[in-house]
């Protein structure tokens, strides 16, 4: 074959006669359009969307490629451009020597240690979690779950990053990040993407929303800046004194990014995972058994605070609950040199975007990918399982750097929401998944009960390893 030729080979797909290819299927359910062509193409597949080409790539070579092998080949993609405008160049949305360099100031102030530190900042947003919905438990009405748990989310990542005083303009914040996350969303969408700068109504409203975090992001900043005391307990007083190889500090600017970057990366996912966690053990009875007697169990005979660790089956229901609904349901890259595959080839400016939705549920990485079942997260059976079969927190450079809190968050959630109640799912059938940024169920009607705790018998752990 001629180079010339080898240079156009293309990644099959399907050829939609609408003149707006596979748009409108995709703004209708972006998670069935990839995962039913995903499923027609036997893997990766090529699908128009107005006048460009994504290249989903679901087979783990092509992946690890984008991801691992070739990585310097590729940068963040269009999917980050419009959340740019909202962070401005963060670690999520950076590239090069910029991404590098934050990549490496930010990491440690993640590390276990640190994230550890913070459970206790998370039992106490628990709590406040659990008198919201004492209210509801009390009145027996159904509600939504959702924005409740949402709200515990939001208290933990704002206090955890900013420090536990900022009671004044928390409510302030989260409706700020909502109105701006809703206008990226539009903006993503849109066929056509005008920069924020042309005066439309919802741009000058876009606009007004980030100058408002800026201000609010900035005094926080320059409070923790003068001020020592506490400092190092949050996530923003370690990276004040973060320094790089060559002693630098990052500028206020640099922080102001970063900050809105965790405040965003760390909210919807997290509370999403927590509300699919509940909503999965709600409709699998029998697991939701076995976990409730674990988490009986270890608090019976441990703080809350100390729980973590015991809490392995809670842990294991969790990771099932994100492999059927991962909150990161796909992320993209965009090829800044041509690259070469098997079967295509890309040329610089392709457009690649990887789906966690897609290869976690792929019938030819799962047996009975439907079925919800935690047992698939054994240490064993996790060692047991190729690569890119699942990943919900993304692989290589990127990997998330909130996994571990994240991960630590939503078993603490979970445990002070099923210690406290008995959950009755009212909308089983029609929940939806919503993918936005992140992947969040849309709604989740429950009802309440307070449970009368028996206490735990020594054989109730055993029973839940079971
Ligand atoms: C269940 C919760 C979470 C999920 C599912 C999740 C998922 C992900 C995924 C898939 C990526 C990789 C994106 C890519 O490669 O393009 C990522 C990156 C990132 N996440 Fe998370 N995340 C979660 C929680 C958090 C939290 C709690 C924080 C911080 C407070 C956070 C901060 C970040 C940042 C800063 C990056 C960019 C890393 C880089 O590019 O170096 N995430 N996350």
């Amino acid at each position: 074959m001629s180079r010339r030729a080898a240079r156009t080979r293309t990644l099959a797909g399907p050829a939609p006669r609408h003149p707006l290819g596979a748009y409108p299927a995709y703004r209708a359910d972006p998670l069935t359009l990839f995962y039913e062509q995903a499923v027609a193409y036997g893997g990766s597949v090529r699908l128009r969307l107005v006048n460009q080409h994504v290249h989903l790539l679901v087979d783990p070579d092509h992946i690890n490629q984008v991801l691992v092998t070739g990585a310097a080949k590729y940068r963040k993609g269009i999917s980050y451009q419009s959340l740019n405008y909202l962070l401005g160049p963060g670690l999520l949305t950076s590239g090069g020597e910029l991404w590098k360099r934050q990549r490496a100031l930010i990491k440690p102030a993640f590390a276990r240690r640190h994230v550890d530190a913070e459970i206790p900042l998370m039992v106490e947003c628990g709590q406040r979690m659990l008198e919201r919905l004492d209210a509801h438990a009390a009145d027996g009405a159904p509600f939504d779950l959702v924005p409740e748990v949402m709200g515990f989310a939001a208290d933990v990542v704002c206090r955890a990053v900013m420090g536990a005083d900022i009671d004044g303009i928390l409510p302030q914040i989260e409706d700020d990040v909502r109105n701006g996350v809703a206008w990226v969303m539009r903006h993503m969408a849109a066929p056509l993407q005008v920069p924020p700068t042309v005066p439309t109504p919802a741009n000058r409203r876009f606009l007004g929303v980030l100058a408002r975090l800026h201000r609010v992001v900035d005094d926080v900043i320059k409070g923790n800046r003068n001020s020592n005391a506490g400092q190092a307990d949050s996530l923003l007083g370690r990276l004040l004194t973060a320094r790089d190889d060559a002693g630098h500090a990052m500028d206020d600017e640099q922080l102001r990014h970063e900050v809105l970057t965790f405040l965003l990366a760390g909210h919807e996912t997290t509370g999403g995972a927590l509300a699919w966690s509940v909503y999965e053990l709600c409709r699998n009875p029998a697991v939701l058994s076995r976990v409730r007697a674990e988490i009986d169990a270890v608090l019976g005979g441990t703080e809350i605070e100390n729980a973590v660790p015991s809490l392995e089956l809670t842990g294991r229901a969790i990771d099932e609950a994100m492999r059927l609904h991962p909150p990161a349901w796909a992320f993209s890259r965009t090829a800044i040199e041509a690259d070469s595959f098997d079967t295509f080839d890309l040329e610089p400016g392709a457009i690649v975007v990887i789906s966690p939705f897609v290869n976690h549920r792929f019938p030819d990485f799962w047996e009975s990918p439907l079925t919800f079942d935690p047992d698939r997260f054994t240490k064993e059976n996790a060692k047991a399982r190729p690569p890119f079969r699942y990943f919900p927190f993304g692989w290589g450079a990127h990997l998330c750097v909130g996994q571990h809190m994240a991960l630590v968050e939503v078993r603490i959630g979970l445990a002070m929401l099923l210690s406290r109640y008995d959950i009755e799912l009212v909308n089983g059938l029609r929940v939806r998944e919503n993918p936005e940024i992140s992947n969040t169920p849309d709604p989740v009607f429950v009802r309440l009960t307070r449970r009368q705790r028996t206490a735990p018998t020594t054989s109730t752990l055993a029973e839940a390893a079971r």
